[in-house]
This record gives structure tokens, sequence and C-alpha cells, in this order.
């Protein structure tokens, strides 16, 4: 008995010794003071052991039992610390490293110049207004001048809802709702949304127009170009240069449209303004008297200007943008360029 007790002890102390994580460790326990283990099985064996002999050969398997407990309890206390800084090691953070950079967005360009137009018109002493892109027939065309079968239609390819409501194709349907709800004087602009079935590279079938209108006694083709001027000084240098070309449009009598020098070249002819040294930004003119008359405004007391143009032509040149669908894409590395 007591050779077979030396045995177990110098198995397990060497397996102790050997163990290399507190996994194997407990494998040892299980194997030799587990319920079934080798040292619980000679306590079983104890009644097959002589009387006279089970008070010396408990005490003996006893003290196996706490040899081994005391080696197996050493030996885990020091695995456990070596795991834990194994651990500690394997999941180390570099507080030093540098983080993945957050990048802040910006303001659309197109953003940027209504923000700016707005704020030109606003000091000359315009006010803001804006309309419904859903627009009835009577305000887009009839009331500006232009009935059901005017051929002026035609130069605006429009996405009709049904006869009478369609979508703008124009912000000067918002002087007819104005002028039929306002009495001069009217000083406003008009920032928005436009539609026209109209597809290439400086065609989008949805663009933005700014509208101006201005309605009081006494205004002339003076105040227009004046005003006109300041604008284009104000958005693009100082050192631009107005000019007006008769038109025509059937809500303005006369009609202007109007060019200015190139904003990249400054005048000296380039890819944008295709070498002419002026680009053309806005039709514009005297508000026809028989719009202010369909509108309720008598014509013999008031007169006014009106002007509209495409916010995104205005970005195209101020930017040099070639093609007006990069406004419409939303695609990053061309946006992130307006920071
Ligand atoms: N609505 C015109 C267009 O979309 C632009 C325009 C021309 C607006 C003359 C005006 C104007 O107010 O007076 O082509």
């Amino acid at each position: 008995m007591k050779e077979k007790l030396d045995g177990i002890k110098l198995a397990a102390l060497a397996l102790i010794e050997n163990a290399v994580s507190t996994a194997e460790l407990n494998d040892v326990r299980v194997k030799y003071l587990g319920k079934s283990g080798e040292i619980s099985l000679v306590m079983r064996d104890m009644a097959n052991v002589p009387k006279e002999e089970r008070p010396a050969m408990g005490k003996l398997v006893n003290e196996l039992r706490s040899v081994v407990e005391n080696a197996l309890n050493e030996k885990n206390a020091i695995l456990a610390i070596k795991e834990e800084e194994q651990k500690f090691k394997e999941e180390e953070i570099d507080v030093t490293l540098s983080a993945t950079g957050k990048r802040l967005g910006n303001l659309h360009p197109l953003t940027l110049i209504r923000r700016e137009l707005i704020d030109i018109f606003l000091s000359m002493g315009f006010s803001v207004d804006e309309g419904p892109e859903i627009e009835s027939d009577l305000y887009n065309f009839q009331l500006l001048n232009i009935p059901k079968d005017h051929p002026s239609r035609d130069m605006q390819d429009t996405f009709y809802i049904n006869d009478n409501i369609l979508l703008r194709t124009q912000t000067s349907a918002m002087q007819a709702r104005i002028m039929t709800n306002q009495q001069p004087p009217i000083r406003v602009v008009v920032p928005g949304k436009v539609y026209r079935s109209d597809d290439d590279a400086s065609h989008s079938p949805i663009f933005n127009q700014f509208e101006g209108l201005a309605i009081d006694r006494h205004i002339t083709m003076g105040d227009l170009q004046g005003c006109l001027q300041t604008f284009a000084q104000k958005i693009f240098s100082s050192d631009t240069k107005v000019r007006l070309r008769p038109s025509y449009f059937p809500f303005t009598e006369p009609s202007v449209e109007v060019d200015v020098t190139c904003a990249m070249c400054h005048g000296k002819g380039c890819r944008v303004c295709k070498g002419t040294g002026w680009v053309e930004i806005l039709g514009a003119g005297i508000v026809n008297p028989a719009v202010l008359e369909m509108c309720g405004i008598d014509s013999n007391e008031y007169s006014g200007f009106a002007f509209g143009f495409g916010i995104d032509r205005i970005a195209m040149i101020k930017y040099g943008i070639p093609n007006i669908k990069m406004l419409y894409e939303n695609d990053v590395r061309f946006l992130k360029q307006f920071n």
C-alpha cells in the first residue's frame, strides 16, 4: 500500500511540475482528487485494509492528499499569473498610434452659390421668396403672356402632369404668383428648382434658377442694368463687365440677354467662353405691361424689371465646371474640392 501511495505521489508531482497551463493542471486535479480520482479511490479502498493498519494508512493518504493539493495550488498560482500576462500582451493597444482621421463635410457648390446670391440681393434691398415646384399652367405660362398655343412654349420642354398641372419650367412662375398677391413696391428674388425634359453636358432635367423682380414707379432699363452690373461684379469679380443684347421673352418688353466678361480668363478668351471672352448668363427685361395688367397691377402707374438665370450655370462659370451633371452626381471627389 505504502509503495502504491509513493508511486501515486511521484507521478502526480511530475505531472504538476510539467503542466504548462491552468487547464492542464485542472485535468491533473481531476485525475487525482476528483470524485473517481486515484487518491479518492485509495480512500474508498481503506475498507480492505486490516483494521490495525488503518489509522497509519489513513494518515499517509491524508498526507498524500495535502501534498498533491498544495503542489496543485502553488503551480496554479504561477500559471495563472503567466496566463494573465500573456493575455495582456495579446490585447495590448498602442495608444500612441495615430487615429483614423474623420473627414469634415462641406457645403455643396450650389448651396454656396445660392447663399452668396441671396446675400448679394439682400444687400440691394430685395427680399427672398420660394414657391411650389408643382405648378399650374396659369402661373408658369398663361399669366406670363404665354397662352396655350404660344410658339415660345417650344423653348421649354415641359413635364406635364395633366393639361393644367406641370413641373415648373422656370422660377418666373413666381413672378405671376407674387404680382397677383402683392401690390408694388415689389423687390424680390426667388431661388428654386425647375424641370425640363432636356439632357446634355449643359442641360439637366432638374436644375436651379434664380429669379428677380422689381416693380415700382419709374423703374427703367437703367435700373436693371445697374442692378445686374452690381450682381455680376459681386459674384464674379469687380472687373467684370456686363453687356445687354436685344432678345425676346413673352413676359418682358423690351427683353435682353445679358453677357458678362468670362470669369475664368477675364475677357481674354478661354475654354469656358469658347474663346470669345464673354459668357451669356441670363435673360431679363422690362416687365411687359400686359403681364402687369393680367396680374392686377396698373401699368400706367407702375413699371418694373425682371431677370432670371441658372444657379448651376453661375457655378459652372465661376468654378470652371465642365459638365452640369457633376453638380447632381454627388461624387465626393468632386464635392470635397469646394471645402
Ligand atoms: N424664365 C426664363 C427662362 O427660364 C429666364 C428669364 C428671362 C427670366 C427673362 C426673366 C426674364 O425674369 O425677364 O429661360
